[in-house]
């Protein structure tokens, strides 16, 4: 079986720890070798466990391992060379010290390190399914934009600075004392720039990479989940699955609580609606904190049942590129979003699609080159963007 990656993520506080551990669990009792990975820097999955959680993974119980990213750690393994020689030179210009320090991070830099992580994991082969705890939302998704953010910096700036550098070094180091860097932080930067070229190829592939949005029944929440389907799709990740977690169950007959039933009742049906074309799990609110492996295995159980937590979820691809009548048609899902919200425009061979704060570049394949946008149009939460004939 290849490795599959399940990213749970939802708004703060909806549970996320406690479903992936569950999940997690439900999956290495189902027979694979499974991961479970916390990429959130508030870590909390030793605590959902109720065990001793390290950077390098430990065995929880049969077939499950956990791990806490420490993305200190990462940063040092990954970023150590290639900070070493920036730092050299802002010294040279004069700033050093914790104001060079602070030079030397970008945002969601720890995030991007916690996926190498992941990276490396999912291509060991020792594991058939790697679960990832996720930070809160918008950190989260931040964070799935940064390889393709950071692959496009990579891609013209890396290059070029390299050629110029040979050509220039013997000329520096003769008229300047500036410290010029060695081959090895190139190496250094080419092997973070490989890291992430893998990330982004794990991460596309929606056979291997799929979300699981956590969401209780509350307005807010439900809200947020939208948006972020709808970015989540945009940058190719598919859902494979909506987990309504805390709702209240039947056996509650306290009148306090028939108002909250009704309005949770409400919102039921919203996700339903908003999400119909992906499967809902309903887990109830328990009685009690949901801590430890007992007490995580009695929710895996009520949330997939006789399901394969991994295997019986998969996500729809949410592009297509199909050939109608001479035109090459892409098909991208973007659930939700209003015609307000998007903005598509074409810059030499790359495409450029915006919805709301996001925006996600396509280098377009050869064979479109030669063609010109014909038209775009967005119905029933699907963008389909038209190539006209070859000119
Ligand atoms: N269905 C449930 N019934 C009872 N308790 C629950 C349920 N789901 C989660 N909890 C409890 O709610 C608390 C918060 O859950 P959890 O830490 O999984 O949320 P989270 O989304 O990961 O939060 P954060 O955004 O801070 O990472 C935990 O104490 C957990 O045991
Ligand atoms: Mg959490």
């Amino acid at each position: 079986m290849a490795v599959r990656i399940v990213l749970v993520t939802g708004k703060g506080g909806v549970g996320k720890t406690t479903v992936a551990a569950a999940t997690a669990l439900a999956s290495a009792d189902a027979g694979h070798r499974t991961l479970v990975s916390s990429t959130d820097p508030a870590h909390s999955l030793a605590d959902a466990f109720d065990v001793e959680l390290a950077d390098d993974p430990t065995e929880i119980a049969p077939g499950l391992f956990g791990q806490q990213i420490d993305t200190q750690r990462q940063l040092d393994r990954y970023w150590g060379t290639i900070r070493d020689q920036l730092m050299n030179v802002l010294d040279w210009g004069g700033v050093s010290g914790l104001e060079a320090e602070e030079f030397l991070v970008f945002p969601g830099m720890d995030e991007l390190f916690a996926l190498l992580e992941v990276n490396r994991h999912a291509r060991s082969g020792a594991y058939d399914a790697i679960v990832v705890d996720c930070a809160p939302t918008a950190e989260t998704l931040r964070l799935l934009s940064l390889p393709e953010v950071l692959s496009w910096y990579f891609e013209r700036i890396l290059p070029t600075e390299r050629r110029i550098l040979r050509a220039a070094r013997p000329l520096l180091t003769r008229v300047t004392d500036l410290p010029v860097p060695e081959e090895g932080v190139f190496d250094a930067a080419t092997t973070v720039f490989s890291g992430i070229e893998q990330v982004k190829e794990l991460l596309a592939d929606p056979e291997v990479t799929s979300a699981r949005l956590v969401v209780n029944p509350e307005k807010m929440v439900i809200d947020e989940a939208r948006r972020t389907y709808t970015y989540l799709s945009l940058f190719g990740y598919g859902v494979d699955g909506v987990v309504v977690n805390r709702v209240l169950p039947e056996q509650v007959s306290d009148p306090y609580f028939s108002r909250w039933r009704t309005i949770q009742k409400s919102h039921l049906d919203t996700v339903d609606a908003a999400f119909a074309d992906v499967p809902r799990l309903r887990l109830r609110l328990f009685d009690e904190e949901m801590v430890g492996v007992g007490r995580l295995r009695t929710m895996a159980e009520e949330l997939y049942g006789d399901a394969d937590p991994v295997l019986d979820f998969r996500a729809r691809n949410p592009f297509r590129v199909e050939d109608r009548d001479g035109e090459v048609v892409l098909e991208m899902a973007v659930p939700f979003a209003d015609k307000g919200d998007l903005d598509v425009y074409r810059h030499g061979n790359e495409l450029f699609i915006q919805v709301g704060p996001y925006r996600r570049s396509f280098l377009l394949p050869d064979s479109l080159h030669r063609r010109q946008v014909a038209g775009a149009k967005l119905a029933d939460g699907v963008l389909s963007i038209r190539f006209g004939e070859v000119t």
